[in-house]
């Protein structure tokens, strides 16, 4: 264990939708990786729950090719011990009664249900979970996004799992909460007298949230076909993001504390409907092109159904109506097939009052603030410096530029390695409420109907391009321009 992990109480954790991707690529490494550093005690158990008729050897068969590599084989194997596999399916009874048995019934013990399956699922295996009372004691529930498709059908499943797990055992996960820099978001505004006297309309020109992605749909295309960008994206990573940046000071880290000052963000967002959307955002759709030096098709060929209208970018401007915020415009930017993979908040303050510099100095430019997400974690401040030596005055912007990599030598843990740890401790700071999902909801589904009303096809764009040129008009419309740093 490394001096900063802490041990959990011994666990056990169920994954439903255990040979899914979600489950092989990101929770199991992220439990390995926990396992590695000691944390994961010897009695914890990790039952991967799926439809297919394997056992606990072909489910760790499965894994050793997803996780070989992470590090020397004679851990993997032990860590293997502690996982097993039952097959079982939501909607049929056989199974359920040696599942309740293996699970045992010790209401004290920590159980964790983590939901990575489709959200049509969750009510039924909700049911059944209550059913066999393996919702009572320590035990809790872990809804993977998407939750619903719209508002409507999110307070179905929360009314319905609600009946069977409390609010305070429900864990709704946004991985996006649980990466280092939107950690050290908080750190940094509210750790540092610095920023916080600063941080609002009389200081602040405006705010862009990129999150950008080189990959296309894959083979997930019949789940993202039905969702795209605004909502596998922006009704929740792109808005916790904007929260977190936007939020008034927590009086503590108590969950309840983040989440309350996170919710007026959401109930702050002007709305953005049929009135407004065609100004306000831009829907793209990727066609053929270039990634990562290869040929890739478009969204339309990948899926094999040249009609979709799905959007796999968005582009949008919000405004959040409150003191600290009026007339600062939030940029959010997201999509698939873009030339490079960056996840970023960037801050822009604005211009000095009055410069004293003459023009031959150069321009001022004006100061950024620059929290780097992904790929490599860190943060940048752009300064304005006279260029060192003699020839005049002669005026550079330069950033104070801090890889968290290289200034603390450790790879970042991946965000599911604490969000998971949090699940087990009982934490839930970092998990959406249910209003929060709500109220995000309720901002994303008139833009949706907009859509839907105006009729028009996302906007095409070619792959390993940053989307529409509607998208840069967007922002140029108010005489600025998207952070150069991430393109
Ligand atoms: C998921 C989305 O929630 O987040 C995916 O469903 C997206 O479409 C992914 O690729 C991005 O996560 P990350 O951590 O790789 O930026």
């Amino acid at each position: 264990m490394t001096a900063s992990s802490q041990s959990v109480e011994p666990f056990d954790l169920v994954i439903f939708g255990g040979t899914g991707d979600l489950a092989v690529r990101k929770l199991l490494p992220a439990l390995f990786h926990r396992f590695l550093d000691g944390q994961i005690p010897a009695s914890s158990r990790i039952v991967g729950i799926a439809r297919e008729a394997l056992d606990d050897n072909g489910y760790r068969a499965q894994l050793r090719e997803a996780l070989v590599g992470v590090c020397a084989a004679a851990q993997l194997d032990v860590f293997l011990q502690q996982v097993f596999y039952l097959p079982l399916d939501a909607r049929k009874d056989e199974g359920w009664d040696d599942f309740a048995a293996f699970i045992g019934n010790q209401p004290d013990h920590i159980r964790v249900f983590y939901l990575s399956t489709s959200p049509e699922l969750f009510v039924d295996i909700c049911n059944r979970l209550g059913q066999y009372k393996l919702n009572e004691g320590a035990s809790r529930v872990v809804l993977e996004k998407p939750i619903g498709r719209d508002l409507a059908s999110a307070n179905q499943i929360n009314d319905a799992v609600g009946k069977v797990f409390s609010e305070s055992q429900t864990f709704r996960i946004d991985h996006y909460l649980g990466k280092e820099t939107v950690q050290n978001l908080l750190v940094l505004r509210f750790g540092n007298a610095l920023f916080e006297p600063l941080w609002n309309s009389a200081h602040i020109d405006h705010v862009q949230i990129t999150v950008a992605e080189t990959l296309g749909v894959g083979h997930r295309g019949t789940y993202y076909d039905r969702a795209g960008a605004l909502r596998d994206m922006v009704q929740n990573h792109m808005l916790q993001l904007l929260c977190m940046v936007a939020m008034e000071p927590p009086s503590s880290l108590a969950p309840d504390a983040v989440r309350d000052e996170k919710l007026k963000v959401l109930h702050s967002l002007k709305p953005i409907d049929d009135s407004n959307a065609a100004q306000l955002t831009v829907r793209g759709q990727y066609r053929a092109g270039v990634a990562e030096g290869a040929s890739v098709p478009g969204y339309p060929e990948e899926l094999g159904n040249n009609k979709s209208n799905t959007e796999t970018f968005v582009a949008l401007k919000a405004e959040i109506a409150n003191w600290r915020w009026a007339g600062v415009p939030f940029y959010l930017r997201t999509g698939k097939r873009l030339p490079s993979r960056v996840s970023e908040i960037a801050v822009t303050f604005k211009p000095v009052p009055h410069s004293i510099f003459s023009a031959d100095a150069g321009t001022l430019a004006q100061n950024r603030l620059v929290l780097r997400l992904q790929p490599d974690e860190g943060v940048k401040l752009w300064l304005t410096i006279k260029h060192p030596g003699p020839g005049g005055l002669r005026l550079r912007h330069v950033p104070l530029d801090m890889s968290f990599a290289e200034a603390f030598g450790v790879q970042q843990p991946d965000a599911y390695e604490r969000l998971l740890l949090d699940v087990v401790r009982g934490n839930p700071t970092l998990f959406m409420r249910r209003d929060e999902v709500e109220a995000a909801w309720r901002w994303a589904g008139p833009i949706l109907a907009a859509w839907t009303a105006s009729g028009e096809a996302p906007r095409p764009y070619t792959a390993g391009s940053w989307g529409p040129s509607a998208a840069v008009a967007l922002i140029e419309r108010d005489g600025h321009t998207w952070n150069e740093d991430s393109e």
